[in-house]
């Protein structure tokens, strides 16, 4: 009776939440035929959505972070220089930024305090791919994944055998952990390990990580930084950037690259370096790129589901949407579930069209999310629709 009662309560609740989930994803769908979500909790100003951007060409774009480098491939394409050249210039410029703590030098660590690095590029003129996951020591992954993609009739590369490669490559060897990486990994180790944490003695026992800061910090840097380690700690970022590229011609290519997710077991590898899933990129058709909760998109093929979908002749915003629906189907819409990621697609077809589209219409911070577009006169924000209404990650 009981077992029967229990039974009944759990089908009950399921199919109670999986038509919750439903109505609210169906809202989600209904509000986005345009291509872009018309109301915004947050709206930044000055924004535009994807559906007031025209298609244009040459476009490059990429996710928030690549904003400010955007130019630097831009004039790559009008010059008549070739997309792939000009998506790697753009990350290479995120990658070498120690203040950009999702990718390449900078990027925060796996569990053992170590950075490992994935990224993945696909050239459409020539249909080629190249890619490299959970490689140490080397802060342009994307190159490295350029050279596989060149010199080898590889398209994959992992760990050792990635960094044996990219030496012989002439790639030199350093430390990838900068000083604020490796404070918000003893910081991680702290929350996690009894043992590196202050002990009962200690001064700093009540406040752990405050215990972990240089006492002569100013006070209002200390604050900040404390304030960024708990988060760090309490949420594991996903942050990684692509950057896709369409020129003139109408020739495409894309990378993606990352450290991937925060404290990582080593040897975790996420969807960037994943050909049809972190990218991918189809010379007649357009390309895709995601950030955000690596492993969920592995499970929809999300850069291939997009590529497909804009092959039938979806806008890069619908296409983005129907990858992320996917994403919610497996989870039946559970909110509570899907609220513990985030998941970002970003998309450009071959006239030039963009979009973008996030599982949540804000970051947990309330502020919406957008991705970076420059198609010809100057780099700029532009806002993601959305599938959920709420805040994600
Ligand atoms: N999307 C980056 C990762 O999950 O590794």
């Amino acid at each position: 009776m009981e077992n029967w009662t229990r039974r009944k309560f759990f089908v009950t609740t399921l199919a109670g939440s999986m038509a919750a989930g439903a109505r609210k994803l169906f809202a989600g769908i209904r509000a986005n035929d345009n291509g872009a979500h018309s109301t915004h909790p947050q709206r930044l100003p000055g924004l535009q959505t994807a559906a007031a951007a025209k298609a244009t060409r040459p476009v490059i774009i990429s996710s928030a972070n690549g904003l400010r480098a955007l130019e630097r491939g831009m004039e790559i394409l009008r010059k008549g220089g070739d997309t792939l050249d000009a998506v790697v210039a753009v990350v290479t410029v995120v990658e070498d930024d120690p203040n950009d703590n999702s990718v390449g030098y900078g990027g925060l660590p796996n569990e053992d305090g170590e950075v490992e690095l994935d990224a993945s590029v696909m050239h459409g003129p020539t249909r080629r791919a190249g890619a490299v996951a959970s490689l140490r020591y080397i802060k342009n992954p994307a190159q490295v994944a350029r050279l596989v993609l060149e010199r080898t009739n590889h398209v994959m590369l992992v760990g050792p055998g990635a960094l044996r490669f990219a030496e012989a490559q002439g790639f030199e060897r350093m430390n990838l952990l900068t000083e604020k990486s490796r404070l918000a990994w003893l910081a991680w180790k702290a929350s996690t390990a009894e043992n590196w944490a202050p002990g009962l003695d200690s001064p700093a026992w009540k406040e752990r990580v405050a215990g972990l800061l240089d006492p002569k910090l100013p006070e209002e840097e200390r604050l900040a930084l404390s304030e960024w380690l708990r988060e760090v700690v309490a949420h594991p970022p996903t942050g990684t950037i692509p950057c896709l590229a369409v020129n003139e011609k109408g020739d495409i290519s894309g990378t993606t690259t990352t450290s991937g997710l925060a404290w990582k077991i080593a040897g975790r590898v996420g969807d960037s370096p994943i050909i049809g899933a972190g990218l991918c990129v189809d010379n007649d058709v357009g390309a895709a790129g995601s950030t955000g909760r690596g492993e969920e998109n592995i499970k929809v093929s999300g850069g291939h589901t997009i590529v497909e979908m804009m092959r039938k002749g979806m806008s890069p915003t619908e296409a983005c949407l129907e990858a992320l629906r996917r994403v919610a189907r497996n989870y039946n819409g559970d909110q509570t579930r899907l609220s513990k990621f985030h998941l970002l697609y970003y998309a450009l077809n071959k006239a030039g069209a963009h979009g973008a589209a996030s599982l949540w219409s804000a970051e947990r911070n309330g502020r919406p999310l957008t991705y970076a577009v420059h198609d010809g006169t100057a780099a700029r924000l532009v806002e993601c629709a959305w599938l959920l209404e709420g805040r994600g990650g």
